[in-house]
């Protein structure tokens, strides 16, 4: 092995010499400045100040230099790599300040902008308008009930004092449940649950029940197969008609406000006696289609009056039918339509717009709670 060459002059060795590494250097620092983000800056610097770029490979060099040149060759190289250094730092500073302003421009939240629409569900009015009124009866010490949907004849007919070859059986038309002989229907009407009521709770018995009853009644305006009912029963001593008078025109005045005025008309219910049709009068023409032939009324049929529902006092059979001693109780029962009352609360002129499902109507009762 040779000695050092002492000899040896760090200019004839290319990579050494001033003007290379003054190049490298200038190389550098361009290409550094020419970098448009912190990736093109990556590249650059493992180009310029990587193991293999041309100021690295320049000082590996100087440990094969004779001793005289190496303190000027380092100097020199060392000095370049310096100032690459600090510039590399700088512009990477830059680079980042710039994406960390453009990130936060371009990710900017206008938080005054309009929020996108999203619709609100809301329950069907017949909630509401069943819930509305089931609260006028227990803020007056009402319970509420439920019955089933599916009912016994028993519960729906015979306890009512409806028996099986009496005429009222047609008065509704009932569905029957296949097999016909199992004596099982689609409750006609909330009836029956005021005789589930009677049967198991002990007197005096106040409640009100709502739900869904079926008949084979065609759609049409004012009717519907499938309809809501809210019936009511008071059983207690001392039960007059007055106290069932009162109750409704209550329940009208709570529902309705003040000034719509209501009536009994004399009626026939099986289950009660006497019996009554409440009305309502119109809420389209509010009676004056009867007494001006030039403009008769659709919704009433020009009669003024619109049925609302049933009452009556509870048959004393019936009572004896759920055990309870008719001598010593008495009470009233009434019972009426759910899509008639929101007909006639929002002037609704058809029904089949409330089982339809088309939310262009619905959304109009908005959250109504
Ligand atoms: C009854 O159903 C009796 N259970 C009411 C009753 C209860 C009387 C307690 C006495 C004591 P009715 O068949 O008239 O009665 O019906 C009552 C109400 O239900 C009607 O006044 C009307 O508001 C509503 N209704 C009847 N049939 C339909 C139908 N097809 N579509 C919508 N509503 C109806
Ligand atoms: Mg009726």
């Amino acid at each position: 092995m040779s000695a050092p060459n002492k000899d040896y002059d760090p200019v004839e060795v290319s990579s050494l010499d001033s003007e290379a590494v003054e190049s490298a250097t200038t190389a550098a620092l361009a290409a550094f400045v020419a970098a448009n983000d912190l990736d093109e800056l990556k590249l650059a610097r493992i180009a310029h100040t990587g193991d293999r770029s041309p100021l690295a490979l320049a000082n590996r060099e100087i440990g094969a230099l004779p001793p005289a040149a190496k303190a000027q060759a380092g100097q020199r190289v060392g000095k370049a790599r310096g100032l690459v250094k600090q510039a590399l730092a700088a512009r990477e500073a830059d680079l980042e300040q710039e994406r960390d302003a453009r990130v936060l421009r371009e990710e900017r939240v206008d938080v005054t902008l309009a929020a996108g629409q999203t619709r609100v569900g809301a329950r069907h009015p017949l909630t509401t308008i069943s819930e509305r009124l089931s609260d006028v009866f227990v803020a007056m010490g009402y319970e509420v009930a439920e019955g089933p949907e599916i009912e016994a004849e028993w519960f729906n007919f015979d306890a009512l004092n409806i028996a099986a070859d009496h005429p009222a059986r047609t008065m509704q038309d009932t569905f029957f449940v296949e097999p016909a002989e199992a004596g099982v229907v689609l409750r006609t009407h909330t009836s029956p649950v005021q005789i589930r009521a009677l049967l198991s709770r002990e007197l005096p018995v106040y409640v009100v029940c709502p739900g869904r009853v079926f008949r084979t009644d065609e759609l049409d305006a004012t009717h519907t197969p499938v309809f809501h009912q809210i019936e009511g029963l008071a059983v207690d001593e001392g039960i007059t008609m007055a106290d069932l008078k009162g109750t409704l025109d209550h329940l009208a005045a709570s529902v309705f406000g003040e000034g719509l005025v209501t009536r009994l008309r004399p009626s026939y219910f099986p289950f009660t006696e006497p019996s009554a049709e409440l009305d309502l009068q119109c809420f389209a023409c509010r009676g004056e289609s009867v007494t001006n032939p030039d403009r008769p009324c659709r919704t009433c049929g020009s009669e003024g009056w619109i049925e609302w529902g049933g009452c009556g006092m509870v048959n004393p059979r019936v009572l004896e039918a759920c055990g309870v001693d008719s001598e010593k109780y008495s009470g009233f029962a009434f019972g009426m339509g759910l899509e008639r009352t929101l007909m006639f609360r929002h002037d609704i002129t058809d029904m089949r717009d409330m089982v339809e499902g088309d939310i262009r109507f619905t959304r109009a009762f908005g959250l109504e709670g």
